[in-house]
């Protein structure tokens, strides 16, 4: 095997920051419950394959413990397969078997077995789909003598975007719109474009995982800012706290979820919305809107955009969109809306990485747009009934629990009264019921106590997974004998 070259390393502060309270409490041995912990970590994505691990001696004294307590941690996780050393090159996150190519697991979703709660999306609505992509495949004909490639998007679904916020309260025209590979591109794209290794950017905690792991990988320092607490136990923006957080962190831009938070199920009402605008302006801070939720509102529609209360013409709020919720994740269509010069800008950027959208993907998002609130009015009905049977299953089978009650979005906020979101996790695999605890949402180990709960799944099979759930919190204490190996994706 050989080392990678792009290992990124970390040091031993920061593995002791991500281990949190790692020390056992039942009597086991310190290298026990080590490995355990870093185990959990990798399976759970917080280290990454690839990363290189600190010294044994530096890891040693960030921890307080003896290097012979970290020998035999680092023997036990190379023996585990979780670990790779070689002498004079040093150790890093490698799983035996070949499955090298940092590939998150993704489950494979047909098989019956695997209950997937790490994923809050929703399957395709079928029918809708099915006569949309018929219709596209016509459509496409009329692209077939083009060459294809397109950075900014195909101009019908740019136009149909743009005319989506025009409806919602935003005026916007086509060229404000860039077309991207889902959000979560939209976002990296952003970071590549707006930010640099080492600069601040300014997130919510708890946020989206995988924002946070792409400000990561810019090399940029996220700045954490507590949601406080919000009504039904969802989360809330701090307006006061965010002015106060720009003013001493000075990032380079803010990124915020505030049309039904992932993880919390927040929403920011419009007064905030107003006040966002303000203090974006007043600081000359980039906010950056992900309103991949926004279309989920349960109680009827959502209020308008971030950027309709005040900041329509403002280079300095940037919303980013995506078809993956109110229709499917397999589109893979995302957007951003942004000033037409920052548009050209992001588009020629691309290119660095890929040259443009699937036609046919885009050209079927246009027929989707078209029925737009048709198909979010069906979907918000199956999702409120969905969210109420969850939360009262839980209280039957989990009474002291206490999940949020959401207006929107795809999942609830659940408080588990103790710290054991990453053992409950690895119990509930063995039960294959596939999770993604609290922490794969903060930084540095937070949200032990918390646990995502997507209402996603259909009602029969959500209560067979919540009866495997069920015997997994009843085998916490046996866990982590036997972690699994492979990094948990998470939507
Ligand atoms: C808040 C948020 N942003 C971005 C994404 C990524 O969306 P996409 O599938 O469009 O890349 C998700 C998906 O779960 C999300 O919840």
């Amino acid at each position: 095997m050989t080392t990678p070259m792009n290992a990124a390393r970390l040091g031993a502060r920061g593995l002791a920051r991500l281990l949190g309270e790692w020390r056992p409490s039942d009597g086991r041995g310190l290298a026990d419950a080590l490995t355990d912990r870093v185990r959990l970590l990798v399976l759970d994505g917080r280290l990454p394959l690839h990363t290189r691990v600190p010294a044994e001696r530096e890891l040693a004294a960030a921890l307080g413990v003896s290097r012979t307590t970290v020998a035999a941690t680092y023997e036990a996780l190379r023996g585990a397969g979780v670990l790779h050393s070689r002498r004079g090159a040093g150790s890093w996150i490698q799983l035996r078997g070949g499955a090298t190519g940092a590939t998150p697991f993704s489950p494979n979703t047909a098989d019956p077995d695997l209950h997937d709660l790490a994923h809050a999306a929703l399957p395709a609505p079928l029918e809708a789909v099915r006569s949309a992509a018929a219709a596209a495949s016509e459509d496409l004909v009329a692209h077939l003598g083009g060459h294809g490639y397109d950075l900014l998007g195909l101009p019908t679904l740019r136009a149909a975007i743009a005319a989506r916020f025009t409806a919602r309260g935003l005026p916007t025209g086509p060229d404000q719109v860039l077309v991207t590979s889902g959000a979560q591109h939209a976002i990296a794209l952003l970071l590549q474009v707006l930010t640099g290794p080492g600069d601040r950017v300014l997130v919510e905690h708890p946020s989206y995982p995988n924002a946070l792991d792409a400000v990561r990988a810019r090399g940029a320092l996220p700045v954490a800012m507590p949601l406080a607490p919000g009504p039904d136990g969802t989360g809330e923006l701090d307006l006061d706290l965010l002015s106060a957080s720009v003013r001493d962190a000075a990032p380079r831009l803010a990124y915020l979820i505030p049309d039904f938070h992932n993880p919390t199920g927040a929403l920011l009402d419009a007064p905030g919305r107003t006040r966002l605008v303000e203090l974006a302006r007043r600081t000359g801070t980039t906010v950056v809107v992900d309103e991949t939720l926004a279309e989920l509102g349960l109680d009827g529609p959502p209020p308008p955009p971030v950027a309709a209360h005040g900041g329509a013409d403002s280079p300095l709020l940037i919303t980013v969109g995506s078809a993956s919720k109110v229709f499917w994740g397999g589109l893979r269509v995302g957007w951003i809306r942004a000033a037409a010069p920052l548009v050209r800008r992001l588009a020629a950027a691309r290119a660095a990485q890929d040259l443009g959208g699937p036609t046919l993907e885009q050209l079927v998002t246009v027929r989707l747009l078209a029925d737009v609130e048709a198909l979010t009015a069906a979907r918000r009905a199956e999702l409120t009934a969905a969210r109420d049977h969850l939360r009262g299953r839980l209280s039957e089978s989990f009474p002291a629990w206490r999940p949020s009650r959401p207006t929107g979005g795809l999942s609830l906020w659940v408080e588990l009264g103790a710290p054991v979101s990453s053992r409950l996790t690895v119990a509930a695999r063995r039960h294959g019921v596939l999770l993604a605890a609290g922490p794969r949402f903060g930084l540095d180990g937070a949200f032990e106590r918390y646990l995502r709960l997507p209402y996603t799944l259909r009602r029969d099979r959500m209560d067979e997974t919540l009866r495997r759930l069920s015997s997994a919190w009843g085998e916490l204490d046996r866990v982590p004998a036997d972690a699994g190996r492979h990094d948990q994706a998470v939507a």
